[in-house]
């Protein structure tokens, strides 16, 4: 029940104690690290858009270059100059030695007749009529086209300027290489896992990409997804993991430039950290906890430790007081026995005066009478000394002060019991301090104490008689103090008697043998004089009683 209440107490005092300190931590490492997140997740947003923004502005520059120099050539030369083919090669090459990405020229007149051509492939007398970009030039002044394979079987785009001479309509119209183009819009790709690259309205890849599909595949990117203007961030899960895709319109707004990229890998350095963070506050947390348990154990245990010292002394006090009642008890029933007791003794004796009469002595039942007196003087006696004893265990002894060898009175009481002890095949060893202070004490008390303490031991030997008997006492000074001890090696005393040995009349031997106040008697002795009366119980291997006695030194005469 006691334990229980402890470990209550200790497991509460743990619970509020980690209660306490966990939650400040928890919570202030939860704000903090989904500030930091969100902090960081937007700095990842914004770098993605401007990357989007202004790879987007570096394309539009440099298709509105290459439409700038087309436009230059159809204000600045004529139908008839340019359709010889040699002016056309001519002007073909200075511009292709100044300018990158153009594959081709080739001018094409009102009817969609390709009439002269300079670059890599044959296409010249081919009539471009019935193509979609020829239809749009004609009619917006300026094209652009998305990528297609044309002609020539490979992915590419044009870009085309309507001329008009002498009232006639006609087209200047280039290719532009498309690796270079790609190459262009690559220099936007970031890391492991960034992607840059152009689709149409459509989503059609307009340019090759990292890993996102190849040109002119079909991008699962819902291009309506991003809105109007210049860029745009969307966030979109793939196999669990985050990505940012930054769109960026362009080209009149036909072409989306897309920018893509892992926040897991953006967000490596971060994860790094607050897995660090994470072992460091694991471990805070597990020294929080061991210091806890630990410290709180060793206070509750002292706590435990105090209250068994009080409950002892609560014990100790709840004794003397029984003594004090049975004390009184007692000397009022051994005042009250001694009397009739006295009567019995004196009437007794005088029936034996009687049983001297000659009438008597010859009678055939006088042995008889005469042993019944014995018994009845003999148990008169055994109750006075009961009697005797109870007075004595009450009265107020004042200890007379002599001058006692502590060491000196062993000796004499161990010379009154020698005979008993070796009788029992006892041995008494003996190992006294010499250098013990004489002190002021009640010698015929102390030899009381070491009487009844003695004749305990050889008692107790000859109940548990297995072994040799062996009786061991020492002396010796600690401090202001002198110790006695009186050791046996009997049976000792079972545990559920220890509490009442000092108790008046508790005895476990037989009738007549002992009156269960020796112990009882020496305890009061002993702490009249200032001393104490302890004991350890060894058994089944017997028991070691220890007197303390203050050293009083003799006053000096
Ligand atoms: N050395 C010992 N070994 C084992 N038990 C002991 C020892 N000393 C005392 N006891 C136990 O304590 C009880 C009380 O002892 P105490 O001296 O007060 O009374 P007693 O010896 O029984 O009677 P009395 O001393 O009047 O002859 C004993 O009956 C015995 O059971
Ligand atoms: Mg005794």
């Amino acid at each position: 029940m006691k334990k229980s209440i402890y470990r209550k107490f200790r497991r509460n005092i743990i619970f509020f104690t980690l209660l306490v300190s966990f939650t400040p931590l928890i919570l202030l490492g939860g704000i903090i690290y989904y500030n930091f997140v969100r902090v960081y997740e937007e700095k990842i947003e914004d770098q993605v858009k401007y990357r989007a923004k202004s790879q987007c502005n570096t394309v539009e520059v440099f298709l509105r270059e290459r439409v700038a120099i087309l436009s230059t050539l159809v204000d600045t030369h004529s139908f008839e100059y340019l359709k010889q083919q040699t002016n056309l090669s001519h002007i073909f090459d200075v511009i292709s030695r100044r300018t990158d990405g153009l594959v081709d020229i080739g001018v094409i007149d009102g009817s969609g007749q390709h009439i002269a051509y300079s670059g890599p492939y044959d296409l010249a007398g081919l009539n471009y009529y019935h193509t979609f970009w020829f239809n749009e030039v004609m009619s917006k002044g300026k094209y652009i086209s998305d990528v297609f394979m044309g002609f020539r079987k490979s992915p590419h785009f044009i870009i085309a300027v309507r001329g008009h001479n002498n009232g006639k309509n006609w087209v200047l119209r280039t290719t532009i290489d498309p690796d270079l183009f790609h190459q262009l819009v690559r220099t936007a790709q970031t890391g492991r896992s960034g992607d840059a690259y152009i689709i149409n309205k459509d989503g059609i890849f307009q340019t090759g990409t990292r890993f996102s599909g190849s040109i002119l595949g079909q991008s699962n990117l819902d291009t309506k997804l991003f809105g109007e203007g210049t860029s745009l961030v969307e966030k979109i899960k793939l196999n669990g993991r985050v990505k940012y895709y930054a769109g960026a319109w362009l080209k009149n707004n036909d072409w989306l430039l897309v920018i893509s990229q892992d926040v897991s890998e953006e967000m490596a350095g971060l994860l790094t950290t607050r897995n660090f963070a994470i072992l460091i506050l694991s471990l805070g947390c597990l020294a929080i906890i061991y210091t806890t348990i630990i410290t709180t154990k060793m206070t509750v245990q002292r706590l435990e430790k105090a209250n068994d010292g009080i409950n002892e002394l609560n014990a100790q006090l709840m004794h003397s007081d029984k003594l004090a009642a049975l004390g009184k008890m007692a000397a009022g029933i051994a005042h009250e026995i001694n009397n009739p007791l006295a009567v019995i003794g004196e009437k007794a004796g005088w029936m034996r005066d009687l049983l001297m009469d000659e009438a008597f002595t010859n009678s055939d039942s006088y042995k008889e009478y005469s042993v019944s007196i014995d018994k009845i003087e003999e148990h008169v006696e055994r109750a006075r000394k009961i009697t005797h004893n109870m007075l004595g265990f009450i009265r107020k002894m004042e200890p007379r002060l002599d001058d006692v060898d502590i060491n000196g009175v062993l000796n004499q009481t161990v010379g009154l019991m020698q005979n008993q002890a070796r009788l029992n095949n006892i041995t008494i060893q003996m190992e006294f301090d010499p250098n013990i202070p004489i002190i002021a004490s009640d010698q015929s008390q102390l030899q009381q104490v070491f009487l009844n303490l003695i004749s305990n031991a050889i008692d107790a030997i000859e109940i548990g008689k297995s072994k040799e008997g062996r009786i061991n006492l020492k002396t010796w000074q600690k401090n202001e103090y002198v110790f006695i001890s009186i050791e046996d090696n009997g049976p000792g005393i079972p545990k559920e008697s220890e509490r009442k040995i000092f108790d008046p009349f508790f005895t476990t031997k037989k009738t007549g043998k002992g009156t269960g106040l020796g112990l009882s008697i020496s305890y009061n002795i002993i702490e009249k004089m200032g001393g104490m009366i302890n004991f350890e119980n060894k058994a089944p291997q017997g028991i070691v009683f220890t007197i303390k006695l203050p050293v009083v030194l003799p006053e000096k005469k």
